[in-house]
């Protein structure tokens, strides 16, 4: 089955977060009964924010959260206490609010740097998920933002991590950032059984309708490498960020 997609346009943030939500407890709920787990890589940034406190605060009884193994999906060159760290912003959020295993949290050991963080957290990938060394992990879901510049994750535009096929984790230098990130790569992501991308506000207008219906162009729109071959990408977007979008993208 090749990978297919889905544009949904809610009215607004607090739209959106709910859809969201549901989508994270309806395939938690699925793997659990089916898998036993359910594995969820979570997106950085300010857009899910919101996502992951109404998860916290209004869902600790609709997810078995002792069957959840929460990875993080990038994180800035930071320590886990710093406030620009993805880690702290969820733990804070959502992994410290639900009853979740602290040994079921994947996160990327930054305080070690960049590259040391990205093998750690491949070793544990592949320790945990029964991975071969050519193997790709599949995530139930993985939650992504798309930034102004249609990175995701931390797979920026013109970095030497969007051409990554073998890794599942990679340090990958930012140059117009002057930073390290480290990120699942592509073949990671697009592993997942779900993807669900949360696009909210006026300034994705662009990059969403460019990464959507603008031409094939994965260098300066990362977020075009994401299409898994057997998995679904979920667009969860919101009507102001959605502007820029035709009827040829919205009916789908
Ligand atoms: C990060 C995220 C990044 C984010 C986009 C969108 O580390 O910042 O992983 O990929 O999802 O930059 O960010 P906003 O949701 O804040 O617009």
């Amino acid at each position: 089955m090749v990978g297919v997609r889905f544009v949904k346009v809610l009215d607004d943030q607090e739209a959106l977060s709910r859809a969201a939500a549901a989508k994270f407890v309806l395939r938690a709920r699925e793997a659990i009964e089916e898998r036993g787990r359910f594995s969820v890589a979570l997106s950085g940034g300010s857009t899910p924010r919101s996502v992951y406190r109404l998860l916290g605060e209004q869902y600790e009884d609709a997810v078995d959260w002792e069957k959840v193994v929460a990875l993080i999906g990038d994180e800035r060159n930071v320590p886990p206490d710093h406030e620009e760290s993805n880690y702290r912003m969820a733990l804070e959020r959502l992994l410290a609010q639900v009853p979740i295993p602290h040994e079921n949290l994947v996160r990327f050991r930054t305080e070690n740097g960049p590259e040391a963080a990205a093998e750690a957290y491949e070793e544990e990938v592949r320790e945990r998920f029964a991975l071969g060394p050519s193997e790709m992990p599949r995530f139930d879901l993985v939650l992504l933002g798309l930034g102004t510049d249609a990175h995701t994750a931390s797979l920026f535009p013109g970095t030497k991590a969007l051409a990554e096929t073998r890794r599942i984790a990679v340090a990958n230098w930012v140059e117009k950032l002057a930073t390290w990130r480290v990120t699942l790569t592509v073949p990671a992501i697009n592993h997942a059984r779900r993807i669900v991308f949360l696009v909210s506000g006026p300034d994705k207008v662009e990059p969403l309708r460019s990464v959507l219906e603008g031409p094939r162009d994965p260098e300066r729109l990362p977020a075009q490498l994401i299409a898994p071959a057997k998995g679904e990408v979920h667009w969860l977007v919101d009507r102001v960020a959605a502007a820029g979008l035709t009827d040829r993208t919205l009916s789908r």
